[in-house]
């Protein structure tokens, strides 16, 4: 037997109507808010993430599925949605005209991650970017938007927000803390003391208890933040709370993906195990410009779909469509001719086998059908269906006539 890859799986039955009424109801919210679709290839050139989600990440260090084509070319299954994103945006070059661009996407992600409990090696992103707007409000509504959909799919979370400099402020404070932790760096693990060669700022978000406790001491950059990007932070604080939206302030949110500047933010849930971020995102103002496009400020997130699909709920359908079923032999054609009628307006499923009709009422019961038609002897001669409704349990003999104008 073949087995899905470690880390892989397949979403099926009713996993699979939770994956796509997230997919929906994320969708229904971001076009609210005035984004439109875009559909970027799974595979792009690796130096597409090296440049952008940054060569001293992990996901670019370790995490890549990573290999050389057919024709020679070094390419990679995206780890991530906004690199490629943005190389659509500067290719098709929308960074060379004066106008606010906003995409949502959704789709598969790859990373060569060891497997646990909400961290798989495929998984499903949907996100959203902004481009064009380098106002605070952005970064703000981009948050509200993600409270809007957790709030329609009833999940709880937590809001955790940082700010992470620009290029004015981070240098400084980044020599600061690389100073402070060139004096601890015996105290700090294996990761960290590489991290502080390649990334400093990452140590900040090491999971070591020991480290942590280290770390307590540590400069904080929302101390050494410039005036714009104090100013921008204290606003964005002020609106959250007028919009009564909870967050705490982690200084040490770091995010994993090298490209963020200013606002950075994760929504976690308290629900799903130690793989609790639901959701992430920040601005990103130098990305479009790393990648050879003009100068362009951006902020965007991307919901961790399945993470997403342990929190939610289906909310209890209503009774929807017909099913129709067989009480005798030799009558698929009168069944095809009911369904296809059926079919112009709502949605009809067919049960070809002869069965009794208290197997056909526990079918439609199944699939949550409003109405069970059959078809027996009776019915054939007089060229009629049996019908129930199963909301209302009124049940009567009619024409398919009479029948379609009910429906
Ligand atoms: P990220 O924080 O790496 O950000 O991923 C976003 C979400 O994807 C996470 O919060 C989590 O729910 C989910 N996720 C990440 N890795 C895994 C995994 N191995 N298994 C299951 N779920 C996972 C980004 O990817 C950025 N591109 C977000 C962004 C968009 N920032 C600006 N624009």
């Amino acid at each position: 037997m073949i087995n899905a890859l470690r880390g892989m799986k397949d979403i099926t039955f009713e996993e699979s109507q939770r994956f796509t009424y997230i997919i929906k109801t994320a969708i229904e919210v971001s076009k609210r808010y005035g984004y439109s679709y875009i559909e970027t290839p799974l595979l792009e050139e690796t130096k597409l993430f090296k440049r952008s989600v940054g060569e001293s990440s992990d996901i670019v260090g370790k995490e890549m599925y990573q290999f050389i084509d057919k024709g020679n070319n070094d390419v990679c299954l995206r780890p991530e949605g906004t690199a490629g994103v943005v190389r659509a945006y500067v290719q098709t070059k929308l960074d060379r005209r004066p106008r606010k661009d906003r995409f949502y996407y959704y789709g598969a992600m790859f990373r060569y991650e060891k497997p646990q409990k909400g961290r798989l090696r495929e998984f499903h992103q949907f996100g959203c970017e902004s481009f064009g707007e380098s106002s605070v409000y952005e970064d703000f509504e981009i948050i509200l938007m993600i409270r809007d959909i957790f709030d329609r799919l009833g999940i709880g979370y937590k809001l955790q927000i940082n700010s992470l400099g620009c290029s004015s402020c981070m240098p400084t404070y980044r020599d600061n803390l690389v100073s402070f932790l060139d004096n601890i760096k015996d105290e700090l693990c294996s990761d960290c003391n590489r991290r502080v060669e390649t990334n400093p700022i990452r140590v900040l978000d090491c999971k070591n208890e020991k480290c942590q406790s280290m770390l307590e001491k540590s400069p904080k950059l929302i101390n050494n933040l410039c005036d714009e990007c104090s100013s921008d932070f204290d606003t964005l604080k002020s609106l959250l709370d007028s919009a009564k939206l909870e967050y705490e302030v982690d200084t040490n949110l770091v995010r994993g993906l090298d490209y963020y500047n200013k606002s950075a933010f994760e929504f976690v849930s308290d629900n799903i195990g130690s793989q609790s971020a639901i959701a992430g995102g920040g601005r990103y103002d130098k990305l479009v410009e790393y990648l050879d496009g003009k100068p362009t400020p951006a902020v965007g997130f991307a919901l961790g779909i399945e993470r997403i699909l342990e929190l939610v709920e289906m909310p209890i359908d209503s009774r929807d469509g017909v099913y129709i079923g067989a009480m005798v032999d030799g009558i698929t054609d009168r069944l095809f001719e009911i369904a296809s009628s059926i079919r112009k307006t709502t949605k009809a499923k067919i049960e070809y086998d002869k069965k009794s009709l208290k197997a056909h009422l526990k079918n439609s019961d199944k699939i949550n059908a409003k109405y069970c038609i059959v078809v027996g002897e009776d019915e054939l001669k007089d060229n009629k269906i049996w019908v129930k409704n199963l909301d209302n349990k009124e049940q009567q003999i009619i024409s398919l006539n009479e029948f379609l104008v009910e429906v």
